[in-house]
């Protein structure tokens, strides 16, 4: 039998300090809120638990603190299931944190203190070469230092991986990176500040201009929009009532791995990894939210796309 094909993550780990408020305080306001939770977040982390909980074996590759928080953030990845062979623990620095607010009605407003994911570099992706020879998909964000950004994907290309880049919190890369990107997937605000288009198809083609193979817009409630050399299509949202709309996106990124993983077509892996999206919504907290496998396929047999 051959050995089961994983997913390498390089990314951002957190621990997320949730308020959830009937609404947000102005600038200069102070409000009390309804209740608080502390939880393991950052875009890295959360879609590396969503692949694993979707049955993946998944590789983190990462940095945390040498501090509390850190331990807490490893021992929750294995409690996940996820590969913490790489993940480095860095000295006289604090682990990245969050600071999430979530309204009545689901949205957010979220702060990052990156700490240790600043100290994410390079020589640290050498040092995981292990992960990424186990590999067929590198899926990675912006919430970790450019440089290092592009090194991975270039070492990843070296490696035959696929490379699915998810542009958040977005930032400017040079033009010649999107060569190396098989799937990129912007929502609406990131595909507008990459391409400095105003209409989605429009930063779309621009996009697949720059190099990109496929483009997967997340629109929200309107679903997504994929965009590839053969024209594009629009997927609709799974309608659901929010409840906290934090890691959405991220929930929407794990699944797509793995759909990728199991070679599901494009439009296929778009609808799988959007009801992941609509399932996470439903529930509280970024990571504590993200759906199991099980739970899943329930949740796409009960519903018509
Ligand atoms: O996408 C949600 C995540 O963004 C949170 O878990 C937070 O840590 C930030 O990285």
């Amino acid at each position: 039998m051959m050995p089961q094909k994983a997913i390498s993550v390089v990314g951002s780990i957190h621990m997320d300090f949730i308020i959830f408020t009937e609404r947000f305080p102005k600038p200069g306001e102070t409000i009390t809120g309804k209740q608080f939770e502390m939880q393991p977040g950052g875009k890295g982390a959360n879609q590396a638990v969503a692949a694993a909980r979707l049955g993946k074996e998944v590789y983190m590759i990462g940095r945390v603190g040498d501090d509390y928080i850190g331990n807490l953030l490893i021992k929750n990845l294995e409690e996940n299931k996820v590969n913490t062979l790489h993940v480095f623990e860095t000295p006289q620095v604090h682990s990245g944190v969050a600071l999430i607010t979530v309204d009545s009605e689901g949205e957010n407003t979220i702060v990052v203190a990156p700490g240790a994911d600043n100290h994410l570099l390079p020589k640290d992706i050498d040092r995981a070469e292990k992960s990424f020879k186990k590999s067929e998909i590198l899926l990675i964000q912006y919430e970790i230092p450019i440089e290092t950004i592009q090194y991975a994907v270039k070492k990843a290309k070296e490696y035959s991986l696929k490379v699915i880049v998810n542009p958040a919190f977005v930032r400017k890369l040079p033009e010649g990176f999107y060569k190396y990107v098989d799937i990129l997937t912007p929502n609406r605000i990131e595909a507008f500040e990459i391409t400095g288009e105003k209409n989605i198809i429009d930063a779309g083609r621009k996009l697949l201009k720059m190099g990109v193979k496929t483009v997967v817009i997340t629109l929200g409630a309107e679903g997504a929009l994929v965009l590839h050399e053969k024209g594009h299509l629009k997927i609709p949202a799974i309608k659901v009532k929010p409840v906290d709309t934090t890691g959405a996106g991220d929930a929407f990124n794990g699944a797509l791995a793995v759909a990728i993983l199991e070679e599901k077509d494009i439009e296929e892996a778009v609808k799988f990894a959007s009801a992941a999206a609509a399932l996470k919504v439903t529930k509280p907290g970024a990571q504590k939210g993200l759906p199991y496998r099980e739970e899943l396929e329930n949740f796409l047999e009960n519903i018509k796309l």
